[in-house]
């Protein structure tokens, strides 16, 4: 499974890029608002810190104000991804994009019908928000569970990427179902990492080792 941040940090999504662990990042206008940056730059520095997919969201809700912000936003990077929402406008503007070799993907989905709409479109991404289905008292994971099997009924190329993801849990169910990507918060992958039996398991060999008196070099 491709792990991607969920995140427009720019300071954030170098420390990951760091670990070798990060595979692609996806933004949102509200992650923009929020890193205080200017669209067109905060992608642009993304791109340059990250080789794989980055997504950057149309926010024209019509299929010309979206395709002309698409065609300005793919110009950015070779790797920029085009988000577009779940509506008619937005599959339009996917199949054209996805005729013309441009990755997108199809973000706010909610339900298995939405996603099979995404692929006939051509999108290379589905973004189901699982943690916002859980939100309203629905099990998000099951959607994804629904997508998938649907997209494989079919042979379907679109890659299922878990969004909306609110806690360690959701990863590993999301890796368990064989969904493609999971865009994951910063906050989030960390504590992937995370274990008190393996800290606890360090500080005794570490312990050991200084009794030892010895050292590797
Ligand atoms: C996906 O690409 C979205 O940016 C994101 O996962 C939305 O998550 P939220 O529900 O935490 O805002």
């Amino acid at each position: 499974m491709r792990f991607f941040v969920d995140t427009a940090d720019v300071g954030e999504i170098r420390e990951l890029a760091a670990t070798g662990l990060l595979d692609g990042v996806t933004t949102n206008p509200s992650l923009v608002m929020k890193s205080g940056g200017k669209m067109a730059d905060v992608i642009a520095e993304i791109c340059s810190l990250v080789d794989g997919p980055v997504s950057a969201e149309v926010t024209a809700t019509d299929h010309e104000g979206m395709l002309k912000e698409a065609h300005y936003l793919r110009e950015i990077a070779d790797n920029v991804t085009i988000k577009v929402p779940l509506t008619v406008d937005g599959l339009k503007t996917c199949k054209l994009l996805s005729n013309e070799g441009t990755m997108v993907n199809v973000t706010l989905c909610f339900s298995p019908a939405q996603a099979l709409l995404a692929a006939k479109a051509g999108a290379s991404f589905i973004s189901p928000f699982v943690g916002r289905l859980d939100d309203i008292g629905h099990e998000g994971m099951d959607l994804i569970a629904e997508i998938i099997e649907i997209y494989d009924n079919y042979d379907f190329e679109t890659d299922v990427l878990v969004a909306s993801i609110r806690h360690t849990t959701h990863v590993v169910q999301a890796a368990k179902m064989g969904a493609d990507v999971a865009t994951i918060p910063p906050k989030i992958l960390w504590q992937l990492v995370k274990h008190p039996l393996t800290d606890k398991g360090l500080d005794a060999f570490l312990a050991d080792w200084a009794k030892t008196g010895q050292s590797i070099l």
